[in-house]
């Protein structure tokens, strides 16, 4: 549960400072809100941390996607690349755009392989997304080379890795743009929540206006005067939701120490069952271990000691038959299922290509995402707890 584990008189401060002034929107009503702007706080704060140069707030991780894509201009003709591996999110935003996403396969690190990114490249091809998964950094920098040889777009979707980084670069700012959720299940959680990270000022326009109705923020005239270039929509951050997360973004260290910590002592049991071998990390360091995968040599095998140690009380997932993330198992996308009864934007005639969802052209993911186990990691262990699991796992490794 991560950062939802920590809230607490930090929070309360943060939000009670919004309340006081009864304004809870970030833009506008400059006289009312006596100096309070905790989105834009928010927005500064999270660029220096990940030492970027923008960032965005807006409503969720999928609206963050969404925004991000159209700010890059990402359409109806075009293909994204995505892996197999994610939450559906990621391959809806790409829907949303009006765009077709292609499925890629991961490697031992359970992201993104960006040998497979480079054998689905075509001339459609206009961005790719690598996801860092379930905590850990994706081979980034293999990634945006086959991406720059290529001249596609990337986009960053770290959603699940907030805080984690690759040889001491923070992930989501080595992307063209970078994205993160701050959803109630995350590392650190406004509630409902998302953010937008770029180098790029024409980028950062663009998704500015774009989540606003097209509003320029021009700060020397009233909100009601402002210009527009574009049309947009709303994606706008509240301030409720950035005074949550400043409050947060400050316990994020902690967060990530914690559930190493936590992670390190699971692993130290985990080791004494037979055949298990940990999910290879391409930089251990930049790891928030908000979880901890393991594989067995089959998928048999995983199977049981699944079994086992869920007889213990300790739950894993595996998620090869998880509904929601992993591609094979979405029937309604397979199906080309959109909420538009056309099955845009599949169906669309600007679209000139072909794309195929079939489990064998993902053969890696296949194998290990079935022999692949998980916990999550909690960022508060009580000692019974921790006894609990390790005479649990103890138990199953005595026997399997
Ligand atoms: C990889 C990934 N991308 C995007 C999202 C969407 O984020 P949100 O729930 O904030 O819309 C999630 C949420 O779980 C996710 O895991």
């Amino acid at each position: 549960m991560a950062g939802a584990e920590l809230i607490g008189k930090e929070e309360i401060k943060e939000v009670m400072d919004v309340l006081n002034t009864g304004v809870l929107m970030r833009y506008g009503f400059d006289k009312e809100r006596k100096g309070i702007f905790k989105v834009r706080e928010f927005e500064e704060a999270f660029a220096r941390y990940c030492g970027s140069k923008y960032a965005l707030g807006v409503t969720s991780g999928s609206s963050a996607l969404k925004v991000a894509l159209t700010a890059m201009d990402v359409g109806p003709g075009d293909e994204v690349i995505c892996p197999a591996f994610t939450f559906v999110a990621t391959y809806e935003a790409v829907l949303e755009v009006g765009a077709i996403p292609v499925m890629a396969d991961i490697d031992e690190s359970l992201n993104l392989d960006y040998k497979d990114v480079e054998s689905k490249i075509t001339t459609l091809t206009k961005a790719v997304i690598p996801v860092h998964i379930c905590g850990a950094p994706a081979r980034i920098d293999k990634i945006i080379e086959t991406a720059r040889k290529h001249k596609i777009l990337v986009l960053e979707d770290n959603a699940q890795a907030c805080g984690g980084s690759y040889h001491g670069k923070k992930l989501g700012s080595f992307g063209d743009m970078g994205i993160f959720s701050f959803d109630y299940y995350k590392t650190i959680t406004t509630g409902e929540g998302g953010m937008i990270l770029t180098d790029s000022e024409n980028l950062y326009r663009r998704a500015d206006w774009y989540h606003d109705h097209g509003h320029d923020h021009n700060p020397n005239v009233t909100r009601a005067m402002e210009g527009r270039t574009i049309l947009g929509f709303n994606y706008r951050m509240n301030e409720l939701q950035g005074a949550l997360g400043l409050a947060q973004l400050r316990k994020l260290p902690i967060v990530i120490r914690e559930q190493k910590k936590n992670k390190e002592m699971l692993k130290e049991i985990l080791v004494k069952i037979k055949g298990l071998k940990f999910r290879d990390i391409p930089d251990p360091a930049g790891d928030t271990a908000t979880f901890l995968a393991f594989n067995l040599p089959e998928a048999k095998t995983a199977e049981n000691l699944q079994k086992a140690l869920s007889a213990e009380g300790i739950d894993t997932v595996c998620f090869k038959k998880n509904l929601w993330h992993y591609v094979p198992n979405w029937e309604h996308f397979l199906a080309n299922s959109t909420a538009n009864s056309q099955k845009y934007p599949f169906a669309d005639p600007s679209y000139r290509g072909k794309v195929d969802y079939n489990r064998e052209s993902i053969p890696h993911a296949e194998d290990i995402l079935g022999r692949t186990l998980m916990m999550g990691i909690p960022v508060k262990m009580p000692e019974e707890k921790f006894t609990e699991i390790r005479r649990g796992i103890e138990k199953v490794a005595r026997r399997i």
